[in-house]
């Protein structure tokens, strides 16, 4: 089952531009998005005072990923709840409000859990999910499957840029009714049949990734900054690092190095920036600026043609990523963190597949 490859996760992440297919498969039609499990209810998407999206682990990643687009789209305030916290603090939901699960298994029971409470309040729940006829994708009032394929190692990767993609095509369908983000719209909806091949090229990083593992092996942390659309990038990179290479990783907001990160830095300490071409471009060039100053030991993620120009003194290692739309960029950029993650787990000598103390489906709280 896992054909030339030596590990299902490394099967998963090669296999992403085929699964981006499918998730894409019927759903782009005369340049606009058909979501045939989402047209009845758009309208009342549209209406709701605010969109909150639920779930855990990566599913919760994948939604802060593509948050942005779906506010500018929307132009409905969009908030994130990790399921577990929603429960703890029995956080207010409102009849007003579109509520929506995102979880690969569908069977996550803390995110059941939310959804059984957020059905008691009245609002919409809409759900996202890789598995048809899972609890979630029964008990949600509509949704959408990411259709990505049965997915088998315990970290999740290909479910992973699936979901951003399908909240993206989300976001589009939502914002199908406005002629001020139009040309914004038709933009992203051209680029979306390129995006598998964009995928293959950043794949070709593989061997890279493979030296930057040995490089960082031994290491005993690894800090992830990013911001804006890659914010989510940057945690869901460190997350990888953690659950399969066992290494300690965080993932942090670049905006927020100042306010305590920048105390851990120093000649030794590996930290990825990323930094690939977006509005948040020149604050990122800042961060590199001052963690260079700082004598940081910098690997820079950038955007194909900026590596001589990233690097202050040309200093620091770089990954450069093709350039795609904003809002899909972390599509691209996750997957030399992963490529890195499962590289590094195999040389560190740990079970890539099933990481020690995982497990697929967390079905008890
Ligand atoms: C559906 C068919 C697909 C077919 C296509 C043809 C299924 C599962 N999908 O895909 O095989 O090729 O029509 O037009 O039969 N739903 C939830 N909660 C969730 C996820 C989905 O309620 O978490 C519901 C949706 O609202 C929808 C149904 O499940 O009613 C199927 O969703 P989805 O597979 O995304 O719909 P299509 O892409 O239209
Ligand atoms: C587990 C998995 O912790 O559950 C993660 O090991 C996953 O990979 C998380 O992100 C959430 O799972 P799901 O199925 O709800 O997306």
């Amino acid at each position: 089952k896992k054909g030339n490859y030596d590990h299902f996760m490394q099967k998963e992440i090669h296999e992403q531009p085929h699964s981006l297919t499918t998730t894409m498969r019927g759903r782009l039609r005369d340049g606009s998005v058909v979501l045939g499990g989402l047209k009845d209810n758009l309208k009342t998407i549209r209406h709701s005072r605010r969109i909150i999206f639920v779930g855990c682990g990566t599913s919760y990643n994948a939604a802060l990923a593509a948050r942005p687009f779906l506010e500018e789209l929307s132009g409905i305030p969009v908030t994130m709840e990790l399921a577990s916290d929603l429960l703890d603090r029995q956080g207010p939901i409102y009849r007003e409000d579109t509520a929506v699960f995102v979880s690969q298994s569908g069977e996550t029971a803390d995110t059941l859990l939310a959804l059984e409470y957020a059905l008691k309040s009245g609002a919409l729940c809409v759900g996202i999910t890789n598995t048809v006829g899972s609890t979630l994708a029964r008990k949600t009032h509509c949704g959408v499957h990411i259709n990505a394929g049965c997915e088998i190692g315990v970290a999740s990767t290909k479910a992973y840029t699936s979901q951003i993609v399908v909240i993206t095509m989300m976001a589009l369908a939502i914002g199908a009714d406005s002629l001020s983000t139009q040309s914004r719209r038709e933009s992203i909806i051209n680029t979306l049949p390129g995006l598998p091949e964009k995928v293959s090229e950043v794949l070709k990083l593989d061997g890279e990734m493979k030296d930057l593992a040995e490089s960082l092996m031994e290491m005993q942390s690894l800090l992830v900054f990013g911001r804006g659309y890659n914010y989510a990038t940057a945690l869901e990179g460190a997350l990888k690092v953690k659950e399969v290479a066992l290494m300690h990783s965080e993932g942090m907001l670049a905006g927020e190095m100042k306010h305590g990160p920048l105390a851990l830095v120093d000649e030794t300490l590996p930290i990825i920036v990323i930094a690939t071409r977006d509005a948040c471009f020149s604050q990122q060039q800042s961060v590199i600026q001052q963690l260079y100053a700082r004598n940081g030991r910098l690997i820079v993620m950038c955007s194909k043609g900026d590596a001589a120009s990233v690097c202050p003194g040309g200093s620091c290692r770089t990954i450069e990523v093709p350039r795609v739309a904003d809002c899909l960029q972390p599509v691209i950029n996750i997957i030399p963190l992963q490529l890195l993650a499962y590289h590094l787990t195999v040389l560190r000598g740990f079970d890539v597949d099933q990481p020690r103390n995982l497990a697929k489906s967390v079905t008890t709280q």
